[in-house]
Formats: structure tokens, C-alpha cells, sequence
């Protein structure tokens, strides 16, 4: 008797490590059914794995695809791991973005766009940020990885203070509230959901509309998994800035991937500068 009980409590202490495992292994997963919805593409949308975790999209002739979060968000993180077209996707644009309702005319976003391009050559990833229906905040960078051999984390953090890019926890780039400074670009009254799709674009995506999608090799399929959302009032995702190392590691990839500025565009803004640009230089 007393050693089925002392059993009893061996396989209940077992069980108790497995659920904190699953539970632990599950956070960062989250269920595409439960938290998005089909923005366009119909069946070219497909979710799958045991737990929801992965989705695809697909782009043919006849249509892209997309999907949204069914939540708003007013600030928060979102991680998701991407995987995306290989081979020739020139033509094809795979993206991430945050947004509120467009039909204001004032809408905020928050892009990440990834350009497709021919096969060898690279992936251009275009970031962005609208505030109140105003964009032309553009930085694009090439990667130091294929983006379409393996999976790769994609993260927004957004806090009243800054947007911060990340790729596989390197940031790429901080765009900064400068409203201390008389500056009121910055996104921070309107909730945003989260977005994603993959479209054709070939009029302008690849090397600037020159190379045209191949059609003969769709469907295009871009993946994405493991999604996750933070927006828990006492996350880190509040007071995530810049340290050392972080700082660095920026400046490693702002040294030798970026591949366009809009701060750095004189051609574009000979008559003036967005404000920010003045103050952007010390991240
Ligand atoms: C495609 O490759 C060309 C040549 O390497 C490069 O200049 C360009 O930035 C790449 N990306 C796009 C989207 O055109």
C-alpha cells in the first residue's frame, strides 16, 4: 500500500514535468485557426500541423493569398517564423505587416515586404512605417542567410517609445518616437492587426518591374509557423530598446545589408528630409 501510493505520487510528479514541458514547448506556437482568418485566396490558405502551428500560402495565375489577425493590437510583440518562395520568385512579394483600418484614409502600418528576384540572386526585405496615412519611411536589406531553405524568425516589437525589426533576434532597424523632440510620426493611437500574404507584383517588385513572375513555375508557396503574440502588460516587449550587443549587431547589418535609406536619399528629398531623419542617426 504505502509503496502503490509513493508510485501514485511518482507518476503524478512525472506527469506534472510533462505538462509544464508541453506547455512550455507550446508557448510561441500559437493556432492559426483560433487567432487569424482568410483575408483573400480562398483554399490557397491552408492551415495544418497538430496543433495549428503552420500555415501556407499559395500564388497562381488566378490569385495571391492572405490572412489576418482576427484581434486588434495597440502595441505589443509578434515573432513569426517565415519560410519563403525558393527558387525563381521574381514577381512574387511575400509580406508581414501590422495595420489599422485603411478605409480612414489615416491608417498606421508596419511593413515587412519581401521582394522576390530571380534564382541566385537575393531577397530584397523592405521595411516601412505609416503613421496617420503617411508612409515613405523605407529601409531595404539584403539577408546573410537563404530566407528559403530553412525558417527564420521575423519580429515587431512596438512600444509607445520604438518599432524595432528583427531578424532571428538581430535588429535591423529602430524607428524611434520622437515626440519629445516636436516630431508626432510615430504610430501610437490606433490598434493594428497583423497581416500577411503573398501577391504577385511583378509591375514593380523585382529589380524594379524588370523581371516579370515565371508563371510556368507556380504555385509560389510561401510558409509560416510558431507565431507569437505578446502583448502581456508586464512583457518585456514594453521596455525592449537597444543594448550593446544589440547595438552592434545592428550596426552590422545597417554596414553591410542595407541597401536603401530614405535618410540617406538626397535625390528623393531635395527640398527637405522627413524630421526624424536628424535625430535617426543615433540609434
Ligand atoms: C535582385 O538581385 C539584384 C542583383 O543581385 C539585386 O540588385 C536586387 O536588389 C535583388 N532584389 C530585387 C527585389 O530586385
Amino acid at each position: 500500500m504505502g509503496i502503490f501510493s509513493n508510485d501514485k505520487a511518482l507518476v503524478l510528479k512525472f506527469a506534472l514535468v510533462v505538462a509544464i514541458m508541453v506547455t512550455s514547448t507550446a508557448y510561441g506556437a500559437g493556432n492559426f485557426f483560433d487567432d487569424f482568418e482568410t483575408t483573400f485566396g480562398g483554399d490557397r490558405v491552408q492551415i495544418s500541423g497538430s496543433r495549428s502551428e503552420q500555415l501556407s500560402l499559395a500564388l497562381d495565375q488566378g490569385s495571391g493569398s492572405g490572412f489576418r489577425s482576427k484581434k486588434e493590437y495597440l502595441f505589443g510583440r509578434i515573432d513569426m517564423q517565415m519560410k519563403l518562395v525558393p527558387g525563381n520568385s521574381a514577381g512574387t512579394v511575400t509580406t508581414l505587416y501590422l495595420t489599422s483600418d485603411q478605409s480612414t484614409g489615416r491608417h498606421d502600418e508596419i511593413d515587412f515586404e519581401f521582394l522576390g528576384n530571380v534564382t541566385g540572386q537575393p531577397y530584397t526585405l523592405h521595411t516601412n512605417v505609416f503613421s496617420q496615412g503617411q508612409g515613405n519611411r523605407e529601409q531595404q536589406f539584403h539577408l546573410w542567410f537563404d530566407p528559403t531553405s530553412n525558417f527564420h524568425t521575423y519580429s515587431i516589437v512596438w512600444n509607445p517609445q520604438l518599432i524595432m525589426f528583427l531578424v532571428d533576434e538581430t535588429p535591423l532597424r529602430v524607428f524611434r518616437n520622437y515626440e519629445n523632440k516636436g516630431i508626432t510620426f510615430f504610430p501610437k493611437s490606433q490598434p493594428q492587426r497583423i497581416y500577411a500574404s503573398l501577391w504577385n507584383a511583378d509591375d514593380w517588385a523585382t529589380q524594379g518591374g524588370l523581371v516579370k513572375t515565371d508563371w510556368s513555375k507556380a504555385p509560389f508557396n510561401a510558409y509560416y509557423r510558431n507565431f507569437n503574440i505578446d502583448t502581456s502588460t508586464n512583457g518585456k516587449w514594453k521596455t525592449h530598446d537597444l543594448d550593446a550587443n544589440s547595438r552592434r549587431r545592428m550596426k552590422w547589418v545597417q554596414d553591410n545589408y542595407m541597401i536603401y535609406n530614405y535618410c540617406t536619399d538626397w535625390k528623393r528629398f531635395s527640398q527637405a528630409f522627413p524630421p526624424e531623419c536628424k535625430h535617426a542617426k543615433f540609434n
